[in-house]
């Protein structure tokens, strides 16, 4: 069968990953999706760099529009980052091509997401960003399809890696925050700005996204109520343990009597929880509805290789789907009937 040819934009921590993991896994990959994927284009700002995987069969471009609108590709990653400028532009000009979108990114869905999604439903290709929450946990997936009939009354977790990690680390070993934070960075976990980390926002961005799937409201990253962990101190930490607590950054939505209610704070839960035992770079999704009951994914949420296990999925899913197949829509709801946020009281 022909191959599914794929143009990759961005090859940082996450790019890289992918670019070696379809180079690595080219035989799993061709059994499972029945055709090949290969990479037939990419783009980065610096070409030089050694990214150990060799990409000199693909097609070079220095800016990531020209791939997407010039390329010989039927999907375009973008990995690039950042919710306008060239994450969005690229994005826009595939989705316009009628080309498939696959992304990670979740400030731009976050901000931008039902207009991509218009775009992509109207144009009948798809636009897959299980990458963009929770990293490596199939949650997109789990709550597009798996749980399809059910309605969800809560989702909430823990939906970030380096905050995880930082409250981790200053609980079990006693080190300071900074100390954690430029950890975090160097293993590739933390956000290129880590204030969007520390502060909350990549969790308010996650939680956007999956209240939209649970609630089929408009994504509305604004109106979150949104505290991060950089006023914890060691302090903090120990008092909430002799008390029998762990100190957790959550983000949680829920339907309540006067609207759907978003927030994002560090959170005291008992010891003996099981939230309380999920440690280090992993995350955890709890979702509660009305069919299924409760159920908890964890795993790793950052990092190259996790967040490349779920984009190289989300490729996967387009090498197998039959060309003229009505896709789903993108947000379990059609983009045009998402209901405007109305924030609870
Ligand atoms: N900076 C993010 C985190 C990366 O730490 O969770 C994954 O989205």
């Amino acid at each position: 069968a022909e191959a599914l040819r794929v143009g990759i934009a961005g090859l940082g921590t996450v790019g890289a990953s992918v670019a070696r993991v379809l180079a690595h896994k080219t035989a799993e990959l061709t059994r499972q999706c029945g055709r090949p994927i290969e990479v037939a284009a990419v783009s980065a700002r610096s070409r030089g760099k050694d990214r150990q995987v060799d990409l000199s069969a693909a097609a070079w471009f220095d800016d990531p529009v020209a791939l997407a609108e010039q390329a010989e590709i039927d999907v375009f990653v973008e990995l690039i980052g950042g919710d306008e400028g060239p994450a969005l532009a690229s994005v826009k000009a595939a989705l316009a091509r009628g080309r498939h979108v696959v992304t990670a990114n979740k400030a731009l869905l976050s901000r931008h997401g039902v207009a991509l999604a218009e775009m992509a439903e109207q144009k009948g290709v798809l636009l897959n960003y299980e990458a963009a929450v929770a990293g490596g946990i199939p949650v997109i997936k789990t709550m597009r399809e798996a749980l399809a009939g059910n309605s969800v009354t809560r989702v909430f977790g823990i939906l970030n890696g380096t905050c995880n990690y930082i409250l981790t680390r200053m609980e079990a070993e006693g080190i300071s925050f900074d100390d954690c934070l430029k950890d975090a960075q160097r293993l590739g976990y933390a956000e290129a700005d880590p204030t969007f980390d520390i502060e909350g926002h990549d969790t308010a961005h996650k939680l956007s996204i999956l209240t939209a799937l649970a609630f089929g409201t408009r994504i509305s990253a604004g109106d979150i109520y949104m505290e991060g962990i950089s006023n914890i101190s060691q302090a903090d930490i120990r008092a909430a343990a002799e008390l029998g607590y762990r100190i957790k950054l959550l983000g949680v939505a829920q339907r309540t009597e006067s609207g759907i209610e978003q927030r994002v704070h560090p959170t005291m839960v008992p010891t003996a929880s099981v939230i309380a035992q999920v440690h280090g770079v992993t995350n955890a999704v709890a979702i509660e509805t009305d069919i299924l009951g409760e159920l908890l994914l964890s795993g790793p949420g950052a990092g190259g290789n996790a967040t490349a296990s779920a984009v190289v999925g989300d490729i996967a899913d387009i090498a197998k789907s039959r060309p003229g197949f009505q896709h789903g829509p993108v947000f379990g709801w059609p983009a045009k009937q998402l209901k405007p946020y109305k924030r609870a009281l």
